[in-house]
């Protein structure tokens, strides 16, 4: 039986940080023994709100691949390219937003909030409002059955099936299958403040983060503010750090738990013991980082080889979209 195909992928605007790790890069390191997987630099994507400035594109895209590769994604099982060296993307999502209505993209969710959030940038544009097209192109492309990402990404997930719908319906076959988001278990991770980590926030702990600063982050991050004295009883599902604790602290979990709730253990102590599992967690992503960061010949050679490998599924799959939209060979 062929193997299911999983697509996700990254826009490449700057370092990653940890909830892009436990949101999307960890599963996708699970998921690649058992599937075919694809995983794109989506540097059009970067280009939406970076269109200004997109002096740090290429730069931005060897640091990201850098991360994927030290945190464990592997070139032998995944494909692993960036976007704009495949040009079917841009060719599928030209067709699919002939009939996209317009009022679908209107509605998603994340165009009016960055929006508002974005506000120092002018993104009221044609590539901004397409945004979430792009991206359906992106997954329908591979006729991909499985897209792990962050929550975030739901509604985006949403809109990528409805086009889906729609096209097998216009041109009459069930070409595209509808595609299903993969959560893990942590659906998102919050920042140092409690919000979701986003470095929109500026509440993000990096990827790359030198073991100092990340102490430092963790004796920041918010707990239960009911909590006034050390002996008192804590909240742990108010808490911040408890969250930190269940992913980065797993076995010893409960027990944090159990000498919180009772008091036991003031604050100040339970930040430094997640402090130190974080920074070990991380220490052997940030030794093979090092090796690779000096390696651009050897992550171009990775992303050309993902190029092709990516191209030649498109190349087949376009090829039945144009004969189905009746654009094929005259
Ligand atoms: P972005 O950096 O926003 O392009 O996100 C890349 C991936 O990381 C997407 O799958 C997001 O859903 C995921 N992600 C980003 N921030 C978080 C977070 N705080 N918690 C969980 N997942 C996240
Ligand atoms: N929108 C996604 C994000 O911000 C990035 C992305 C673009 C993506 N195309 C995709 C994710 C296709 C999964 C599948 O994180």
């Amino acid at each position: 039986m062929e193997k299911k195909t999983v697509f996700s992928g990254m826009r490449p605007t700057g370092r990653l940080q940890l909830g892009n790790l436990t949101g999307a890069l960890d599963s996708w390191i699970k998921l690649q023994d058992k599937y075919r997987c694809l995983f794109c630099v989506v540097d059009w994507h970067a280009l939406t709100t970076a269109y200004e400035d997109p002096t740090q594109l290429k730069e931005n895209t060897y640091d990201m691949v850098i991360n994927w590769l030290a945190a464990g994604l592997d070139p032998e099982k995944s494909i692993i390219f960036r976007q704009s060296d495949v040009k079917e993307h841009a060719e599928l999502h030209l067709l699919l937003s002939m009939f996209t209505p317009l009022s679908w993209l209107e509605r998603v969710p994340t165009y009016k909030d960055q929006l508002q959030q974005l506000k120092g940038k002018d993104l009221h544009t044609y590539g901004f409002l397409g945004y979430p097209l792009l991206m359906a192109a992106d997954i329908l492309l591979y006729r991909a059955e499985a897209v792990p990402v962050g929550e975030d990404q739901i509604p985006h997930l949403e809109i990528t099936r409805e086009i889906a719908r729609r096209f097998n319906y216009l041109y009459r076959q069930q070409f595209f299958p509808e595609p299903e988001a993969i959560l893990n278990k942590v659906k998102i991770l919050p920042g140092i403040d409690g919000r979701k980590m986003s470095k929109s926030y500026g509440n993000t702990i990096d990827m790359s983060d030198h073991p100092d600063e990340i102490r430092k982050k963790v004796r920041k991050m918010v707990t239960d503010p009911g909590r006034i004295r050390k002996n008192d009883p804590g909240n742990p599902d108010v808490c911040t750090a408890f969250v930190f604790h269940g992913v980065f602290n797993t076995e010893e979990v409960a027990n944090v738990e159990q000498v919180c709730r009772r008091g036991e253990i003031g604050c100040v102590q339970c930040k430094k013991q997640l402090a130190e599992r974080i920074v070990s967690f991380l220490e052997p992503i940030y030794e093979r980082r090092q090796a690779l960061e000096n390696k651009k010949d050897y992550i171009r050679a990775i992303l050309t080889d993902g190029a092709k490998r990516a191209s030649a599924l498109a190349a087949e799959n376009m090829a039945k979209v144009r004969e189905l939209m009746n654009l094929g060979q005259l």
